[in-house]
Parts: structure tokens; C-alpha cells; sequence
């Protein structure tokens, strides 16, 4: 996959903390094969979070934009928000998967508002913002991602199950 990391920090974009979230992501898709084309820090703003969502999806075309912050109950908290304005289809079960093995994990998992959703070809997925859960929640969901993305993109043209 061709994908975008989108980290949303307001401490990250001032500079004031490494974005260890991001590069756990990129660890992640590079270790399995695939292509991190994209990747940008914002602040927890939602017309920012939003713009970044349609270039990097209408204007570069990426199959895959993964976020990472931004999801829990802070006033600041806004990335479901700007997602839910890009998404055209919503594809709810990524999140609420990924919810639900968390919550084997902590239970604080049931605090993230994370929404996944598709606009035009790219899938669009929220993930919390530090690297334990991000790793967590990516290393379980990754496999069905790519499986998704496949079938958006009419490669694959059946759902094979696992
Ligand atoms: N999910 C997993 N797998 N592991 C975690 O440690 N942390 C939770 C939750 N989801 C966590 C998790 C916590 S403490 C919060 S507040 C929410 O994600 C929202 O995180 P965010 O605001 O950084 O996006």
C-alpha cells in the first residue's frame, strides 16, 4: 500500500515532543512492505486535520491515511470530527474492532472516539495517539486493512476470511 500518516499533537507540531506515535506507525507499514509516501505533524486542529485528509487523498491519491491522536475526551480532541467531514462511506467495524482487542488490554480503550470510513479510493483510520497503542492496535488490524484495501481498489475481488 501506498500510504499517509497523519500525527496529530499539539506538543508534537510546537516542537515540544518527539513524534514517537508516527514513527512507530512507519515502523510498522515498512516492516510489512509497504510505502509511506506522506507523512505530516498538525496541531489539534480540525479544518488542518481535515485539509490534510482530502490532499492526501484526492490530490495524492494514497490508498491508505492513517492518523494517530486526537481521539479521546480533550476539549482539543477533534480527529473523528475532521474524519467524519472527509469520509464519504464509513467503515466502522475497523475501529470498533481494534476497541475491542484493546479492551483485553486496557480498559481505557473504550476512551478512544476513533472513527475509520473510506473517501473515493483511500481508507481513512484513526488510531490513539501513543506508540504502546498504536502498536497494539495496528499490529491487529493491519492484516484486514490490507485486505480492505485491496477490495477498494478492485485488486482483490472477493473477501477471502481468515
Ligand atoms: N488502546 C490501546 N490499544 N492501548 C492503549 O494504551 N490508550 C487509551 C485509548 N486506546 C490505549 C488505547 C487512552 S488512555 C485514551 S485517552 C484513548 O485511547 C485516546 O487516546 P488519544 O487521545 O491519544 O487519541
Amino acid at each position: 500500500m501506498n500510504a499517509g500518516i497523519i500525527t496529530v499533537s499539539d506538543k508534537g507540531y510546537a516542537g515540544q515532543r518527539a513524534d514517537e506515535s508516527g514513527a512507530e506507525i512507519k515502523r510498522i507499514l515498512s516492516g510489512s512492505g509497504h510505502i509511506v509516501s506522506e507523512y505530516v505533524i498538525v496541531p489539534d486542529e480540525e479544518d488542518i486535520i481535515y485539509s490534510q485528509i482530502l490532499r492526501m487523498s484526492d490530490e495524492l491519491r494514497l490508498e491508505l491515511v492513517l492518523t494517530t491522536g486526537g481521539t479521546g475526551f480533550s476539549k482539543r480532541d477533534v480527529t473523528p470530527e475532521a474524519t467524519l467531514r472527509a469520509i464519504t462511506r464509513n467503515a466502522p467495524g475497523i475501529c470498533e474492532a481494534i476497541r475491542q482487542n484493546s479492551l483485553a488490554i486496557t480498559r481505557r480503550a473504550m476512551l478512544s472516539r476513533a472513527v475509520s470510513g473510506i473517501r473515493g479510493e483511500t481508507l481513512i483510520v484513526n488510531l490513539p495517539g501513543s506508540p504502546k497503542a498504536v502498536r497494539e492496535s495496528l499490529e491487529f488490524a493491519l492484516d484486514s486493512i490490507e485486505h480492505g484495501v485491496q477490495i477498494l481498489k478492485g485488486v482483490a475481488v472477493e473477501c477471502a476470511r481468515k
